[in-house]
Formats: C-alpha cells, sequence, structure tokens
C-alpha cells in the first residue's frame, strides 16, 4: 500500500519535472522566475541596510505628457519614481527596491506600464513610446489592468491624469491636494 503511494508520488514529481524542463520556453520562464525572486528578496532582507534617506515631499496634484512622466525614472538628483497605470500617475517612490534603477520592474520606471502589467510582460519593446490607448488589448487583460491600478491606489499616492496627445492639463486646485492628503494618510505604508 504505501509503496503504491511513494510510487504516485515519484509519478506526480517527475511529470511536474517533466512538464517544467521540458521545453526550452518553460525553462526560460522559470530562469525569469528564479532571477525576480532573487531579487526581490535581496532587495528586501539586506542584513545591513543603507541609512534610510529621508521622504521626499509629497508632489502637488498634476497631469502628465508621456514626456513629463519619463523624467521620473528615478535616475533623477531627486530620485523620484513615476509611474502610469490605466490614464493614472502613481507616485512609486517608496517602492523603489520594486522600480529603481537595476530593480525587478524598473522598466516600468517614469512610464505607462498598463500594457507590460497586462500583459505580464517586462520586455520594454512592449510600452509604446507614443500613447497606448490599449484598444487592442483583450477584456481579460483590460481587466488586470484594472486590478493593477486598484492595487496601486491602495498602495501608492495618485498624482494625477496622463494626458492623452493635445489634452489639456487639469488646474488643481490647493483643496483638492488637501482632500486627497486626508485620504492619503489612511494609506499603508511598505
Ligand atoms: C514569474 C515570475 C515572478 C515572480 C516570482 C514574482 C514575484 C513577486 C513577488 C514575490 C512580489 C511581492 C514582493 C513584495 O511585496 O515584497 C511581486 C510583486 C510585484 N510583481 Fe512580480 N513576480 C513575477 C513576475 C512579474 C511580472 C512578469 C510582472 C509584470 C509584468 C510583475 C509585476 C509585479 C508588480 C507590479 C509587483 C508589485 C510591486 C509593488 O508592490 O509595487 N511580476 N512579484
Amino acid at each position: 500500500m504505501a509503496d503504491a503511494s511513494s510510487n504516485s508520488d515519484t509519478g506526480f514529481i517527475s511529470s511536474i519535472m517533466s512538464e517544467l524542463f521540458g521545453s526550452p520556453l518553460n525553462v526560460g520562464l522559470l530562469c525569469i522566475c528564479v532571477v525576480l525572486l532573487y531579487k526581490i528578496i535581496k532587495g528586501k532582507g539586506s542584513s545591513d541596510p543603507p541609512p534610510k534617506k529621508p521622504e521626499l515631499p509629497k508632489m502637488k496634484k498634476r497631469d502628465f505628457t508621456l514626456e513629463q512622466l519619463r523624467e521620473f525614472d528615478g535616475k533623477g538628483s531627486e530620485g523620484r519614481i513615476l509611474i502610469a497605470v490605466n490614464g493614472k500617475v502613481f507616485d512609486v517612490t517608496r517602492g523603489k527596491r520594486f522600480y529603481g534603477p537595476g530593480s525587478p520592474y524598473g522598466v516600468f520606471a517614469g512610464r505607462d506600464a498598463s500594457r507590460g502589467l497586462a500583459t505580464f510582460s517586462l520586455t520594454e519593446d512592449v510600452l509604446k513610446d507614443e500613447y497606448d490607448d490599449l484598444s487592442d488589448l483583450t477584456s481579460m487583460q483590460m481587466e488586470s489592468v484594472r486590478e493593477w491600478e486598484m492595487q496601486f491606489t491602495e498602495k501608492y499616492d495618485y498624482i494625477g491624469q496622463l494626458l492623452k496627445p493635445g489634452e489639456v492639463p487639469h488646474e488643481y486646485t490647493d483643496t483638492e491636494d488637501e482632500i486627497t492628503e486626508k485620504s492619503e494618510a489612511e494609506k499603508k505604508t511598505d
């Protein structure tokens, strides 16, 4: 009896192994997962962390063209990182271990990350240099973009809209900044 169950266990494990290593694509994906996990864990668990830089002041609400967004890729002197998801711009500087230069999701820094997130791709070529209206995405991919947007809204500061070509930026009042600050105070910290 015990033999039969251990035989079926070995059969199950070897079928997973042959599934994982049976095709070069699977081996490639597995390697990407391992590298990403390693980068994330390494970023989190360094035993002697460098002294913490003081947090940047909260950005005033404003809208961005794609070009203006690209200035905030974390490589500037201030180190601020902005990312757009589904037309909304978020300040993700506090997640710099994810999006800072050389970090696992650094490809999204200063960019509209929607298409990369929707297609589960970290390749820079997937992100368009011109405004991306996402109209060719499937409904499932759009659903995934909306879920990412919700996740970013919960975790990071919302700064403003990503402008379509020719669109005029909104004029934000100080009161709008105050209202957002109140709700931001309830946000989770990393
Ligand atoms: C297949 C391999 C992957 C593994 C093993 C992996 C692993 C992880 C882990 C462990 C976290 C949570 C880190 C934490 O909260 O401490 C995370 C977050 C995240 N992952 Fe991945 N990931 C993978 C692929 C991807 C891909 C392909 C994308 C995008 C196209 C992606 C986008 C993200 C984003 C945006 C976050 C959230 C970071 C934040 O909180 O701001 N991941 N991933």
